[in-house]
Order: structure tokens, then C-alpha cells, then sequence
């Protein structure tokens, strides 16, 4: 997972096919086709309706499911070529609609907020957000920072926290520890007072060791083996977010209990 700063409009073309009738005009970044690259071009923007603000976008974060769906491979996604990409933003508010009164121009928002299921991408200029997919940027983030958080954290959170409920006296085992679900579960982890095993290799295992957690070695370590002697035969939850996509698993051999999640 990356964040970019949205940059120049560059060479942008216009496409009449997109342009509708006195629509107003902003630039994203567009497949002209699954598969392929994202073109820079014009596309028409709405005005912020009942419940949403329209966004002034500083920085926009390219997840995995971005790239999927750039190739075609997420049809759950509900995304067609032509439409703009993009799941995570952060930005200013430039416009309010009817019912945002929560927000006012000027403030500086991040959020999980389109790019899937027929909602307006965020690799754009500007992009009309509804205002529950977005909350006020904490001064201590910068804008690139706060867009790298959303969808991934939201994925860490999902499973530590709502389904497996980890708490002080667990023992969490992450697979993937520093990359970009990982690296958030074992912050969340860690902070909800686990204790907190991490696989990773190479440079990734001082990353996972800085963010709290016991690095283990994924190339020199099974993850039966090292779980069995790290916990005395008990099990632990299981976060995994290797490139198959995260499994949560809550497993407990002292209970009884048999593997589950997904
Ligand atoms: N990013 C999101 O917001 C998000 C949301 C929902 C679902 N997902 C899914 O979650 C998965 C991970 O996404 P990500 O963004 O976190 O990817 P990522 O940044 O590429 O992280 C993947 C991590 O997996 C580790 N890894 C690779 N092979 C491993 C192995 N054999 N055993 C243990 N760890 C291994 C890598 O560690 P090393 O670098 O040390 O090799 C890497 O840090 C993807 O399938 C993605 O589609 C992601």
C-alpha cells in the first residue's frame, strides 16, 4: 500500500464522451482499458448533494484491490473502464451540500471514499464524497500519510478488533507483519495489549521488531513449528494478510476450539 500526492493535470486530454451537459470539469486518472495503464483526462464532477462535500484531493492511497481492479481481476468491485479510480484520499473541503453541516470548507479530511461500486475514485482533483466515508484528518498526519491509513486500516481493524476481539493476554501471530495491513495489525495489536508474533524476512523483521512485535523469519521458520514453541502448544489469532488476501483466524488449542474465519 502507497500514498501519492496528486499532481499536475500533466497533458490531460478531454474526452467528449464523458462530458455532460454544463457539467463542471476536474482531472483523473483513468483506465481507458482493464489492463492497462491510467491516462489522465477530464471527466465531469457532480456538485455535493444531501449528506456530501466535494473534496479538493491532496493525496490518494493505491491499495492492492486499486490494482486489481485496474486489471480487471475484482468484478465485486463493480467497476468500469472509464470510471476513476481510487479508494483512499485525504484533502480540504472546498464545497458543502444540504445536511454536511458537520464539515465546512477548509478542513482537512481523510477517508475511504470511492472507487468501488459505481462511487466517484479518489485519483482525481477533486471528487463528491459522501460524509460518513469521511473523518477530519489528525493535525500530526500529513496529507500522504493520512491517505496511506484508511482501507488498510479499516482491513486490520475489521479483523483484530470487531471479529477477533483481541485484548490483553492474547497472543497474536501476523503474517505479512510489515507490509500494509500488516504493519497496522501489529500496531493495533500491540496496543490493545497482545502479545504480538510477526512473520516477515529480510529488512521487514527490525520493521516489525520497531512496531513492537517477535519477528520471525518466514523463509527460516515454519509458522507450525515457531507458533508451537512460542506458546506452549496453545495456538494463537492469527492475522494473515499474505498476498492471498487477509484470513482471520481465531484459533484456540486449549479450547477446543477448530480453525474459522476468513
Ligand atoms: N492494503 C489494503 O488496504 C488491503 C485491504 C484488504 C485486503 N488486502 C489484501 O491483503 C493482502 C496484503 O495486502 P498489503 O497491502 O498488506 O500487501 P503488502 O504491503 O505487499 O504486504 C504483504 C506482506 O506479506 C509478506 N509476505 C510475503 N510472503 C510471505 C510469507 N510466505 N509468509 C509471511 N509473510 C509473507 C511480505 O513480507 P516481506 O516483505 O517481509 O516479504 C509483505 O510485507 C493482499 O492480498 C491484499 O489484496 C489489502
Amino acid at each position: 500500500m502507497m500514498a501519492i500526492s496528486v499532481g499536475g493535470a500533466g497533458d490531460a486530454g478531454t474526452d467528449e464522451a464523458l462530458r455532460g451537459n454544463d457539467a463542471a470539469m476536474t482531472t483523473a486518472l483513468v483506465p481507458a482499458a482493464f489492463g492497462g495503464g491510467l491516462e489522465h483526462r477530464e471527466v465531469p464532477r457532480a456538485e455535493p448533494g444531501m449528506g456530501e462535500v466535494l473534496v479538493e484531493v491532496a493525496a490518494s492511497g493505491v491499495n492492492p484491490l486499486d490494482l486489481k481492479i485496474r486489471d480487471g481481476g475484482a468484478a465485486h468491485a463493480r467497476v468500469n473502464v472509464l470510471a476513476v479510480l481510487g479508494i483512499d484520499l485525504a484533502g480540504t473541503v472546498v464545497a458543502v451540500g444540504a445536511g454536511a453541516g458537520g464539515f465546512a470548507v477548509g478542513d482537512e479530511v481523510y477517508g475511504m471514499a470511492g472507487g468501488v461500486g459505481g462511487l466517484p475514485g479518489t485519483l482525481a482533483r477533486q471528487v463528491v464524497v459522501d460524509i460518513d466515508l469521511l473523518a477530519r484528518k489528525p493535525a500530526r498526519l500529513t496529507m500522504v500519510q493520512a491517505a496511506a491509513l484508511p482501507l488498510a486500516l479499516v482491513t486490520a481493524w475489521e479483523g483484530l478488533v470487531d471479529r477477533a476481539e483481541v485484548g490483553p493476554g492474547q497472543t497474536v501471530l501476523v503474517h505479512g507483519g510489515a507490509g500494509g495491513v500488516g504493519h497496522i495489525a501489529v500496531q493495533l495489536a500491540v496496543a490493545r495489549g497482545a502479545r504480538v508474533f510477526a512473520m516477515g524476512t529480510g529488512a521487514s523483521l527490525e520493521v516489525i521488531r520497531g512496531l513492537g512485535a517477535e519477528p520471525i523469519d518466514y523463509r527460516a521458520t515454519s509458522v507450525t513449528d515457531y507458533v508451537a514453541s512460542a506458546t506452549g502448544g496453545a495456538g494463537s489469532t492469527s492475522c494473515s494478510t499474505r498476498s492471498a488476501g487477509p484470513r482471520w483466524t481465531h484459533r484456540s488449542r486449549r479450547s477446543g476450539g477448530t480453525p474459522g474465519g476468513s
